[in-house]
Parts: structure tokens; sequence; C-alpha cells
């Protein structure tokens, strides 16, 4: 690992400073007064999902959901209901379970060491470093693909980032550059100049503050830091989801609380394929496929699910199932996926 002198780290951290004053994303409703609950919320949804999708959601969440009190106090489903669309839903049963603890355990407020924040369910070393160095403006180094992309590239960190060893240098490395004095806008700076300057694709290096500094710009390396993941083929599936409609309601289970999609609302769905006139067994209850309607891809980050869209017939009730009037099942907690396929079912 290269050795790099404090005039560079000084350096680099006032271009840094300098970039973001001019550039950074200063009207991110979550950084107004860096609010602790808002810092909490924003986190949570700004994990594995891009800015833009994030606020709308955002505005709602606070909306039904003001205080950390407020949601603490709230049944996981409404919860689940307000995060629908945004995808990996254990970030929202870890966001509620880490509402109570707060509210039971540290008088409402976020707690102020690292080892406290990362006991809370959901925060990992990245957001434990988010919310320290946001809410609490304390110096706490955080490191995620952007940031690597830019530590990677401006001190010119030629290995595999994946690797434990680079992974612990590259953070030592992000907390020997959080200035003392705390690290809200330093680290915003890093962020924002990762998501939006120094980015993946083709940055635009004659016009950043930071070419002069930066080991890639001078190697030409650029396009080849951070050392890029291999790729990884998605596991195929194949699922068939059915459509059961009665009195102008359609028939939905609600899913396990454990695992992809727990708690959310579904079709009821079963892995392979099925056979017009033949039953098939689901949750407990029986259904039998009358015709195929359509069908739906979905990609989460390790599956490709392909989904055959069928109307079915009811013959014994399914466990955990309800009728739900086509023109509520917008405002149920559904997965993207099931919004997609009930949108395909009620366009026949
Ligand atoms: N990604 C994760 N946290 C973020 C934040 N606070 N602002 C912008 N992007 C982020």
């Amino acid at each position: 690992m290269p050795f790099i002198s404090t005039s560079r780290k000084q350096a680099f951290r006032h271009r840094l400073a300098r970039w973001y004053k001019r550039q950074g994303r200063h009207d991110l409703p979550w950084r107004g007064a860096f609010a602790p609950y808002q810092v909490l919320v924003s986190e949570f949804m700004l994990q594995q999902t891009t800015v833009a999708t994030v606020i709308p959601y955002f505005h709602r969440f606070l909306r039904s959901f003001p205080t950390v009190e407020k949601l603490a106090r709230s049944p996981l489903e409404k919860v689940l209901e307000r995060w629908a669309g945004l995808g990996y839903y254990a970030r929202a049963r870890n966001l509620h379970r880490t509402a109570k603890i707060l509210v039971r355990d540290y008088g409402s407020r976020l707690p102020l060491t690292r080892d406290q924040a990362e006991s809370l369910p959901g925060v990992g070393p990245y957001t434990a470093g988010a919310l320290l160095s946001f809410a609490h403006n304390l110096p706490e180094a955080l490191v995620d693909g952007n940031v690597i992309r830019v530590l990677a590239r401006v001190f010119g960190v030629k290995e595999d980032p994946r690797q434990p060893a680079v992974r612990r240098h590259l953070w030592a490395l992000a907390q020997s550059l959080v200035p003392p004095n705390g690290g809200r806008y330093y680290n915003s700076a890093l962020m924002d100049f990762g998501a939006t300057a120094c980015t993946t694709g083709l940055p635009d290096c004659p016009a950043c503050p930071l070419s002069s500094l930066c080991w890639a710009r001078r190697n030409d390396w650029v396009q080849r830091l951070p050392v890029p993941k291999p790729d990884s083929p998605k596991t195929v599936v194949r699922l068939s989801a059915l459509v059961v409609t009665q009195d102008g309601r359609i028939l939905l289970r609600r899913r396990p609380l454990g695992g992809l999609w727990g708690g959310l609302w579904e079709l009821p769905t079963l892995e392979g394929p099925v056979v017009r006139g033949q039953p098939v067994v689901v949750a407990g209850g029986e259904i039998v496929p009358v015709g195929q309607r359509g069908a739906a891809r979905h990609v989460l980050s390790h599956r490709d699910l392909r989904v055959d869209l069928w109307e079915g017939r009811l013959v014994r009730p399914i466990h955990k199932s309800k009728w739900v009037r086509l023109s509520a099942v917008r405002s149920k907690a559904v997965s993207a996926l099931t919004a997609k396929l009930i949108d395909q079912s009620t366009a026949l």
C-alpha cells in the first residue's frame, strides 16, 4: 500500500471542500439541518438505492412518521406500506426495530459511539459512519463503493477492494482523511464527489479540481480503478403467480416475515411451471390454473426471476390471505414485482 504524506492528505481535503462548496448537493432534504432522525431515515433508505429514487419516499415516510417515537409506536405493517416500492424490505424492518431500541435505550437519540451505532439492527460500518458524522458531526469515516472509487483513483490503490486486507487499508486511509474537528461536511463532500464527479463511466477529469493530485489521472488508470468485480451469473428462478378475483377483489397472501419481501402482500406464487386445469397447492390452499394471462421478469442482485402470470380459481382457502379491492391494492405493502403483475392482470 502506498505511503501518503500529510500534506497530500491536506491538499485532498482542501480541494474536496472547495469542490463541495460550489458543486455539492446542498439541497438534499436530509441535509437541511442534519436532524438526527432525518439522517437515520435517509441513511436506511439510501442503502442500495439512489438519491433520486429515495427523495419522494423520504418525504412521504416523514409525513407518516414525523418522529422516532411515532415510528417506534407504529405497526410494522404500516411501515412496510410506506416503504412499498423501495425494495430491500429488510431495511424497513430493521429501521423499525432500530427506532424501538433508540426510544427504549437511548432516550430517542442516536448513539454517540461507533460500537453502539453498529449494534443497531441494519447498521453496518458504513451507516454507522454516516449516522455519527452527519447527525453529531463526529470525525468518523465511511467507505462505500463511491468512496472506494475516489480513494482508489486518487491514492492509487491497485489491489482488489473486496480483499479484507485491502478493505481494512481503505478504511484506515478514509479515517486518516477525516478532519478531526468534524466529519459532516467532509463526508458529504466525499460522497457527492464520488456520486456525481468521480463517476464509474467517463468522468470529466480535465474539469476536476483534484486531477493534479490524482494517481490514476497521472498514470492513465482512471478506467482501470477500482479493480472491477468479476461478473457473477445470476440464478434464473421460474415462478408462477396466480390471479384469483371475486367481486372486484383480488386474493393476496402475506409472505412470511423472514427473507425476501418478508411481510409484504403478493399474488399466491409457487416455484416452477403450472399446467392448465391441474390444481396446485399454495400456502396450504389449492388453486386451479385456468389460463395464462401474461409474464414478467424481475432482476434482483443474485436472482433473475421469470414469472408466468396465470388466472386461477380458488378451490381451498390459503393461509395468511385476504381479499383486497382492486382499487386498494396500491396502498397495500406490495413489492414492485407484485405491483407489476397486478397491473398486468387488471389491464386484461
Ligand atoms: N448515500 C448514502 N448516504 C447518502 C447521503 N447522506 N447523501 C447522499 N447520498 C448518500
